[in-house]
């Protein structure tokens, strides 16, 4: 199988290195990647929102499957651009992204399916937003209605703040359909409970789940400072309630996926749940369209199938007939190294040492994202640099295997937290 990659990440690193392993792949190429992607295979610099250049690149290499690693190329359609080119693509089409593309929509989606989510108003004026805080009370919970790579969410007990996202977003231009185009924030109950991400691959019609995993999303210890796009996870969850997967497939994924069905907008990739686990039952967080990072640097850390083979079932319409996936018997967890400065406005240039020393500890593998080969010297390049992951017999064994390692490297002012996975 020849397979294009899509995507920069420690997540794309991660495909990566799952997909090389299927002794079905024959190639693989990842746009545009990272120096940690070109070690397992080839790079390809590509403007990868740009649906025609992606086909083109697909059709250069005569692929057999293209996977879609992030948001932003799936909402700007580049799957719709790629099948339209005969090629089997894993990811969902533009229409079918909307539901992470837009949480006024997915909110929709869930109200017309039944499924269980916080409480919700969409709200185009900051009056609405005001009504809205005042009638769920604090803690409050104001949403970007678009895109905002996991910094549009603002949870506080200050009405003032809340007030103040809510004002920044509604300053953006343009917004979904949903909303008749105009941008939308919404303002939602508060969620309390455990959070679980469960990456649920679908082919349209059937869904097959992954192991579901935990993100730690604040930036600091003890989940304090602002939201970030993920600073470690790990997998399994043994405190998890029996049942779990069985009952977000029943309640969520599957009448997710017959409802987009329904719409003549069919659901195919990952349809990645993020659920609390309140004492009223499961309800969903959020939506997104793709594999989550850092979760996925954990869940395909344990996974013993081919991925290359599950991937391109899902994209053809097969996973009803594919075989059930099976998972090592190991704990996983991964530590995020990220610049000073995320996630704010990031520091970059910095070197980045201790890679290979990391990797010499047992059970450590180093995942790039933000990272750039400056002629043979490896130096940050973005929020997000690096992510450890650690595998082990229990979550103890794996998180002492992921610190060893992250206390190997050395990026100047890296932040990382230290609580990842303890206690579990
Ligand atoms: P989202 O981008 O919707 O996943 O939100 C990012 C993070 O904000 C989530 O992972 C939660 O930690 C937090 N969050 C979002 N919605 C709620 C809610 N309704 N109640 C409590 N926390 C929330
Ligand atoms: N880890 C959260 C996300 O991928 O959105």
């Amino acid at each position: 199988m020849r397979i294009l990659l899509i995507g920069s990440g420690a997540r794309e690193h991660a495909l990566a290195r799952a997909l090389a392993a299927d002794p079905a792949t024959t190639a693989l190429v990842v746009a545009p990647g990272n120096p940690g992607t070109a070690a397992v295979a080839t790079n390809l610099d590509l403007d990868v929102l740009d649906g025609a250049a992606v086909a083109a690149a697909a059709q250069g290499m005569a692929a057999d499957l293209v996977v879609v690693g992030p948001e932003a190329p799936l909402v700007a359609g580049v799957v719709d651009a790629v099948r339209a080119a005969g090629i089997p693509c894993f990811g969902p089409t533009g229409a079918a992204a909307r539901l992470e593309g837009s949480k006024a929509f997915a909110k929709d989606v869930m109200a017309a399916a039944g499924v269980p989510t916080a409480m919700a108003h969409v709200c185009t004026d900051l009056d609405q937003v005001a009504a809205a805080l005042d009638a769920f009370g604090p803690p409050y919970v104001v949403k970007d209605d678009g895109l905002a790579a996991g910094k549009g969410v603002v949870v506080t007990p200050e009405r003032d703040a809340a007030l103040g996202h809510a004002r920044a977003c509604l300053a953006r231009d343009g917004g979904d359909p949903t909303t008749g185009g105009a941008p939308a924030v919404v303002v939602e109950e508060f969620l309390d409970g455990p959070e679980v991400s469960l990456f649920c691959l679908c082919d349209g019609t059937d869904v097959v789940p992954l192991a579901p995993a935990q993100d730690y999303k604040r930036l600091a210890d003890g989940d304090a400072g602002p939201n970030t796009g993920g600073m470690g996870a790990y997998s399994p969850l043994p405190w998890a309630p029996p049942g779990l997967v069985e009952d977000v497939l029943d309640r969520v994924a599957r009448p997710v996926v017959r409802e987009m069905a329904a719409r003549g907008t069919p659901f195919t990739g990952v349809l990645y749940c993020g659920l609390a686990l309140t004492s009223r039952g499961v309800r969903v967080v959020e939506f997104n369209v793709r594999f989550g990072d850092p979760e996925t640097q954990v869940v395909l850390a344990r996974l013993a199938s081919p991925l290359a083979q599950l991937l391109r079932a899902a994209a053809t319409g097969g996973l009803g007939a594919a075989p059930e996936p099976r998972w090592h018997d190991a704990a996983a967890v991964t530590v995020v190294l990220a610049a000073r400065g995320y996630p704010g406005q990031v520091g970059t240039g910095d070197p980045v040492t201790g890679v290979g020393a990391a990797e010499e500890v047992p059970g450590v593998h180093v995942l790039q994202a933000g990272t750039r080969d400056d002629g043979g010297r490896l130096v940050s390049a973005g929020g997000r640099v690096l992510s450890v992951v650690g595998i082990g017999a229990d979550l103890a064994a794996a998180r002492a295997a992921a610190y060893a390692g992250a206390a190997r490297i050395d990026l100047p002012g890296a932040q990382l937290r230290t609580d990842i996975a303890a206690g579990r």
